[in-house]
């Protein structure tokens, strides 16, 4: 297959450059940063939503569309007889110039055509619940041009999920108002909602639309709207249907002018007795506020500033120069950029993930904290707070939550017995990060009832303690619905195509179904939870703790091991899951990530042998595969694992977020030559480099899979974007690589390199000091040899905290 290139990396500028719109697969970008959210895709494509992509939804979107990507924020600019945008979609007039520059949560696209210049910024100012569009025309001809300009947006109905399917009522209910250059979207409102959106242009405007049928025309497409092919604007007034938003504006432009226009997308919440300013009436003083804040080139300008500053004081808390562009670029850019976005959408909201599907996943956002806890410490607090809130006083958990409501999901449940688990995961990094032990001592409900309060500390224990209790015939912890691999279901024998495998639990009485990831899993975190019981003075619950993890190293060393590799699992009846005994699966990915990282059995050989498994039967070009030989069959006693055709998703395709798991295993072993060969194989600027076209999906973050050796098309890349991959990554470069680890009492150094490795140096910024690490590693591949610090000799490899700006020098 040719490798053709669509784009490349802007590090200067932080940007990736698309030069070429049709993309192999839309290539988005995320705008905002707290609670007004939107997707943009290259061509301007995608929707907004403010805090919750199912029950706040602004704009309208329909997926997995023909073509794909159709709808979002577009303007259409009628030039004499020729109508273009300036994202090329969705009129697909060719262009003479085309760019799409994704930032840091902003894109700029820009097209020009016959002498005209458009170019359209779209970022999400920080704290406004607003999209801002600055459109600049400009005219490089010698002739005067006379533009006709129409934007366009979509409304949807607030409820993303009720908006695609309940049209017997939707059709009847859409409302708007219009008052000047603004048009309001205020479905709804007359009743239970307070909140209305509006649509601005800070220009008069010759004409209107907000009647979808009236504008498009019925027969017509986005690519050719009766109004726009025709250059006239109706001025209709939505009632019912499909209510949209569009402006009509005249432009003249002198040969060298340009003019901006700022769009504005705004949503607004009042008080319950404030919402009318007349009967029928919404009360738009907040909408006219927040206009006026945003309604000059000046002041957008200013916002953008501020916002390009957000992310350079963001981006400055670590920062790396290796020499490496590929590795800097991800480490100091793409993959903590990546990692805040997955911390705020948690696996809701993506061109794979529909946004009316799930919520926030509690092991997820536990594990996305740990990628984002050094950027926003505060809302780290809160998330874990949050995610703790929704646990059960068995220690079991929700799987997910709404982040609107923040409540439980009922739908999904509980019942994966990893989920605990991550809950000590995500507060061990918390407090390593920032050294506020006071978390520990909030008062956290259960199940958000108000009343049932305990100590965040309390829930810690609980959750270890849902392990112990929860544990099989092997002395290994029973794997519930599902661990970490949703796919493994082993109490849910299902022939029923209706069924859902991760809801349904068809047989959980008597099962033997035990998960050797799980139990990794709790000794890693077991570990962290004694090193805190010692900390912060629980002698007692330390001990206790450490004779359970004790137990279960034995439990693994005795029924988890097959010889060359760690179990996976043992099945409802007891039988191996993940053996040289098995017909298919022989071996997989996971426990040996979480057993090699808990150094299980490494005294005799068991870690080493893992690792060289993994090399052997998981690794292939495109990085190492979850299970081998992949499942050709369904079995009824696994699952969804085994519904898959072989090579994608949970059987046997690359799931990235897992092969950090091994990388840290070999870190932890010392073996960095091979824990850099294995994460420069998923390390999304090496495969830009390769396989823009194979990959398919943006060159810029990880996705969740690549389709594995067994696959049709090895290297194919999809669900990009939110993945726990993200955080992993950033947790194995910046702690178990280039070795910079936040500790309770100061940053532990201890990298794990190739040996090909030169000097790097680390400018690290934590709690209140600023360290400049530099690392000489002279050829190994692990283990410090000295440190010093501001000159002085270090004892052992923790630099003490202390604020104030400090060097370091590290030698190994
Ligand atoms: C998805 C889920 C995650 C799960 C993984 C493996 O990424 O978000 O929770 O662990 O799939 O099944
Ligand atoms: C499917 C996917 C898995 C995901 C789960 C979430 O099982 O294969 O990756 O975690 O759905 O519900």
């Amino acid at each position: 297959m040719e490798q053709k290139r669509y784009g490349h990396f802007d590090d200067q500028h932080r940007e990736y450059v698309i030069t070429d719109p049709q993309t192999p697969w839309p290539w988005i970008n995320y705008l905002g940063n707290e609670d007004f959210f939107s997707l943009i895709s290259n061509t301007a494509g995608g929707y907004s939503f403010y805090k919750d992509a199912k029950f706040r939804r602004i704009t309208r979107y329909r997926y997995n569309n023909v073509p794909m990507d159709n709808g979002g924020r577009y303007f259409y600019i009628k030039d004499g007889d020729t109508v273009w945008n300036p994202g090329w979609k969705p009129c697909k007039t060719p262009l003479d110039f085309y760019e799409c520059r994704h930032g840091m949560s902003y894109t700029r696209i820009m097209g020009r055509k016959n002498g005209v210049e458009a170019s359209v910024l779209f970022f999400v100012p920080l704290k406004k619940w607003a999209e801002v569009q600055k459109l600049t025309l400009k005219n490089e001809s010698k002739e005067v041009k006379q533009l006709k300009l129409f934007s366009f947006e979509e409304w949807c109905l607030w409820n993303a999920a009720t908006d695609m399917e309940n049209f017997q009522r939707n059709f009847s209910t859409g409302e708007v108002e219009i008052e000047g250059s603004t048009i309001y979207h205020k479905t709804e409102y007359r009743e239970r909602r307070n909140h209305y959106a509006f649509y601005h242009v800070n220009a008069p405007i010759q004409g209107f639309d907000t009647d979808r049928e009236t504008f498009v025309g019925l027969y017509n497409e986005f690519a050719d709207p009766q109004a726009v092919m025709e250059g006239k604007p109706r001025n209709s007034h939505a009632h019912g249907w499909s209510p949209i938003a569009s402006h009509y504006i005249e432009v003249t432009l002198q040969p060298g002018e340009s003019k901006d226009f700022v769009f504005l997308l705004g949503y607004i919440e009042n008080e319950q007795d404030e919402k009318f300013e007349a009967p029928q009436v919404i009360n738009k003083k907040k909408a006219h506020a927040l206009i006026a804040e945003l309604d000059t080139t000046e002041k957008v300008d200013k916002a953008f500033a501020a916002l390009c500053e957000y992310w350079d004081a963001l981006l400055n808390i670590y920062k790396v120069k290796t020499g490496n562009d590929k590795l800097d670029r991800m480490v100091n850019i793409w993959n903590q950029y990546q990692c805040m976005v997955t911390f705020n959408f948690s696996r809701s909201a993506s061109f794979f993930e529909s946004g009316v599907g799930r919520g926030m996943g509690f092991r997820d956002s536990n594990q996305d904290l740990v990628g984002f806890v050094h950027q926003i410490p505060p809302r780290a607090r809160q998330r874990i707070i949050d995610i703790a809130s929704t646990q059960f006083p068995d220690g079991g958990c929700y799987h997910q939550y709404q982040p609107l409501t923040k409540r439980g999901n009922n739908d999904i449940g509980g019942g994966f017995n990893d989920d605990p688990c991550w809950l000590i995961f995500g507060t061990v990094a918390y407090i390593k990060e920032t050294g506020d032990f006071s978390i520990l001592d909030e008062m956290v409900p259960f199940d958000n009832q108000p009343g049932t309060e305990v100590t965040l500390f309390e829930h810690l224990k609980i959750s270890m303690d849902h392990v112990i209790k929860n544990l099989g015939p092997h002395m290994l912890p029973l794997i519930g619905r599902a661990d970490w691999n949703d796919c493994l279901n082993l109490n849910c024998f299902s022939w029923d195509p209706n069924e859902s495998f991760q809801t349904t639990e068809n047989v959980s009485e008597g099962t033997k179904a035990e998960s050797l990831m799980i139990a990794g899993l709790f000794v890693v975190t077991g570990k962290d939870y004694v090193a805190l019981c010692k900390k912060i003075g629980k002698a007692d619950e330390a001990a206790r703790m450490q004779q359970a993890v004790d137990a279960m190293i034995e439990a693994v060393k005795k029924h988890g091991w097959d010889g060359e590799w760690y179990l996976r699992a043992y099945d409802f009846y007891g039988r191996k899951i993940g053996s040289n005994e098995c017909e298919e699966a022989k071996i997989f990915i996971e426990s040996q990530g979480w057993c090699t990282m808990a150094e299980i059995g490494a005294e005799d050989g068991m870690v080493a042998k893992s690792l060289d498994s993994c090399k052997k039967y998981l690794e292939c070009e495109h990085g190492m595969v979850l299970n081998n030989p992949a499942f050709t069959k369904y079995i009824y006693e696994y699952g969804e694992i085994s519904s898959y055709p072989e090579g994608y998703k949970e059987n046997a395709g690359i799931f990235c977020h897992n092969n950090p798991w091994v990388i840290i295993g070999e870190c932890i072993a010392g073996r960095g030559n091979d824990a850099w060969s294995h994460y420069a194989k998923i390390l999304p600027s090496y495969v830009e480099e390769k396989y823009q076209t194979l990959h398919k999906v943006e060159p810029y973050v990880n996705c969740q899979m690549v389709a594995g050796k067994d696959a049709f098309k090895p290297g194919e890349g999809k669900n990009s974007w939110l993945t726990g991959t993200a955080a992993w990554m950033w947790y194995t470069v910046s702690e178990f690589i280039l070795g910079i680890k936040p500790d309770y009492d100061g940053i532990r150094i201890d990298p794990c390199l190739p040996e090909t490795a030169s000097d790097y140096t680390v400018c690290r910024k934590f709690r209140e000091a600023e360290y400049e690490i530099t690392i000489h590693p002279n050829g190994a591949q692990k283990g410090v040899r000295s440190i010093t610090l501001d000159g002085q000799p270090v004892n052992g490899t923790v630099i003490p905290y202390s604020a104030g700006k400090h060097v370091v020098e590290v030698t190994m």
